[in-house]
């Protein structure tokens, strides 16, 4: 029996150095990056083990970048948004955002409301991107949200108030780092971890598909013997 990739995660690292190494912006880098997203999640719409693409697009500890980089990537997160409704709505592909999206702009929070609400149901592969999204945060606000209307902590109740209740099966990391960078921290407890060099504007389906072939070969035992 091989392993089914149900859910992939993926840090995509590696935009801001794939400009400067040309001279250019690291904004430049984000635009690019942009477009991998829709490339790996066309991709992933037509896998029929796919069934969830968890991008991180922008951290709880972003903000710290400069202003410039901060507002271009608003921007660019929105713009995205609205030019790739139809691509979601052609594709069958469900958006649904994780992270704490109250400190967002009225017109980003909007067109991410927009899309979630026309995309609703549609039932082909769920693209999720994790907004101003912490693994420590979620499990901080889930741990209250649980306080608040006194119900127990166990591992069940925590994982179904998280804003994402899905196990990792496979998480990527481009770019050539090896961290989890507070990304899906609960989620990736038996996720197998796979880490490119290669920067994300240059990451493509060929890449994935090569990643996915080695994960349906590794032995995943989840703490037990096989
Ligand atoms: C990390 O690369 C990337 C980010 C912090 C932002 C990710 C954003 C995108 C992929 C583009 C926009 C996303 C969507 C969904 C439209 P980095 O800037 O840290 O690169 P570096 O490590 O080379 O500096």
């Amino acid at each position: 029996m091989s392993n089914k990739p149900h859910h992939i995660a993926i840090v995509m690292d590696g935009n801001g150095r794939w400009a400067e190494a040309q001279g250019k912006n690291r904004t430049f880098g984000h635009e690019k990056g942009a477009e991998t997203v829709r490339a790996i999640t066309t991709y992933c719409a037509g896998h029929k083990e796919i069934e969830r693409l968890t991008l991180y697009a922008f951290s709880t500890e972003n903000w710290k970048r400069p202003k410039i980089e901060v507002e271009f990537l608003m921007k660019l997160l929105e713009r995205y948004l609205k030019n790739e409704k139809t691509t979601y709505l052609n594709g069958n592909i469900r958006f649904e955002p994780i992270g704490d999206l109250s400190i967002f702009s009225k017109s980003l929070r909007k067109v991410i409301d927009d899309v979630q609400n026309a995309t609703q149901s549609c039932n082909g592969l769920t693209q999720c991107l994790a907004l101003n999204y912490g693994g420590r945060d979620e499990i901080v606000r889930a741990a209250n949200a649980l306080h608040e209307r006194a119900q127990t902590i166990t591992v069940d109740s925590l994982q179904a108030i998280l804003d994402c209740p899905h196990d990792v099966d496979l998480l990527i990391r481009t770019g050539g780092d090896q961290r989890l960078s507070n990304f899906l921290l609960w989620q990736a407890a038996y996720a197998e971890l796979f880490f490119t060099k290669t920067l994300w504007p240059e990451f493509n389906a060929d890449e994935l598909e090569s990643i996915i072939k080695k994960f349906k070969t590794v032995e995943r035992r989840f703490g037990g013997l096989n």
